[in-house]
């Protein structure tokens, strides 16, 4: 069995951190579908702080998709010492609590780059700030004894990541998601899988591989080229969590499982019976959604509906017509 820290995991394929994606929902489903492991979006480490009421709904999880991450931006090691012991008294309340606010490790988000992360200077722009990321993941451990991870990009402008690394191994974190692309490149450029190769070189950290994982052998592909420990999926997971049912089965040394429109249907299906049962709304189910109008004739229009729908009996209604 894989472990990160005292953490045991039981496969190896990660659901990416997803801003404004990766609710407690599509989380759970992605759980139900083999996910080893998954991450809440990126929170605001202040505010959790000062005990922000809305910051506090983004944090709610559910028994049924742990281990989870909670993954924090910030850049004052003070108010990430805070957020995660905050965290931690949380999550003493019952585990059959629902919703309730138990996590299994805590993560340092260093590879946002969105204007306002480098205006604020958080997330990639810690990249150019290797002893701060150390400090930041010294409070962190101060304040838990679950794993501490961070998941960066190369740096923001140049590369910093073996730097960086090296600070948070130094500082006690247990586990490294890399996505090698600098904070300057969009997704345009080929994620650099040679970098995870090299760190997986240089540090005795799990490395957890990441960037252009798009169908499951490419899982393989990665784990073969980098020798990383872990592999993480984002975008390709949106509206296809079947696929971490695949890549499990891959790993595991099995055919590849097919996946017909019955797949697409029944995942669907139970994605909507948990939006309904977490009591989300139509705008954080239409990302999945939009998400499993892909390759087929009459996608783009599907994928238009469903971004104008304005309710989620009309996302049904939309799904059942194309998948049904
Ligand atoms: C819509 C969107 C939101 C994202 N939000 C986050 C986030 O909150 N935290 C984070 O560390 N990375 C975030 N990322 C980056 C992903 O976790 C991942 O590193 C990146 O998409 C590359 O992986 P992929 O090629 O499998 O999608 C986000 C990416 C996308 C597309």
């Amino acid at each position: 069995m894989k472990r990160i820290g005292s953490l045991k995991l039981g496969g190896e394929v990660f659901l990416a951190p997803m801003a404004d994606y990766t609710n407690i929902a599509f989380r759970t489903l992605c759980r139900e579908y083999g996910a080893a492991m998954v991450y809440t979006e990126l929170i605001s480490a202040k505010a959790i702080a000062v005990k922000s009421g809305k910051t506090f709904k983004m944090m709610e999880t559910n028994s049924k998709e742990r281990p989870i991450a909670l993954q924090l931006f910030g850049n004052n090691p003070d108010d990430f010492g805070k957020a995660v012991k905050i965290a931690e008294k949380m999550g003493e309340r019952k585990k059959s609590d629902e919703p309730n606010f138990t996590f299994d490790a805590y993560d340092l988000n260093c590879g946002c780059s969105v204007p306002k992360a480098l205006k604020g200077k958080y997330g990639v722009a810690l990249m150019e700030k290797p002893k701060l990321v150390g400090e930041i993941i010294s409070e962190m451990r101060s304040k838990t004894k679950k794993p501490v991870m961070l998941k960066m990009r190369l740096g923001y402008k140049t590369e910093t990541f073996l730097e960086v690394a090296e600070e948070a191994e130094k500082a006690g974190a247990l586990a490294i998601a890399l996505h090698p692309r600098l904070g300057t490149e969009d997704y345009s450029e080929k994620a650099k899988w040679e970098k995870i190769k090299e760190l997986k070189k240089s540090t005795k950290m799990p490395v957890i591989g990441n960037g252009n994982i798009a169908i499951p052998a490419d899982v393989l592909e990665m784990k073969k080229e980098t020798g990383c420990d872990f592999e993480m999926i984002g975008r390709a997971a949106v509206g296809n969590a079947f696929l971490f049912r695949q890549a499990s089965a891959l790993l595991k040394g099995a055919n590849v499982l097919v996946k017909y429109r019955k797949e697409t249907f029944v995942e669907g299906k139970r994605f909507l019976e948990l939006i309904n049962g977490f009591k989300l709304g139509v705008n954080d189910a239409k990302p999945y959604f939009i998400g499993t109008a892909r390759g087929f004739e009459g996608a783009a229009e599907a994928r238009n509906a469903f971004a104008l729908a304005k309710s989620l009996e009309k996302i049904e209604e939309i799904f059942n017509k194309n998948f049904g």
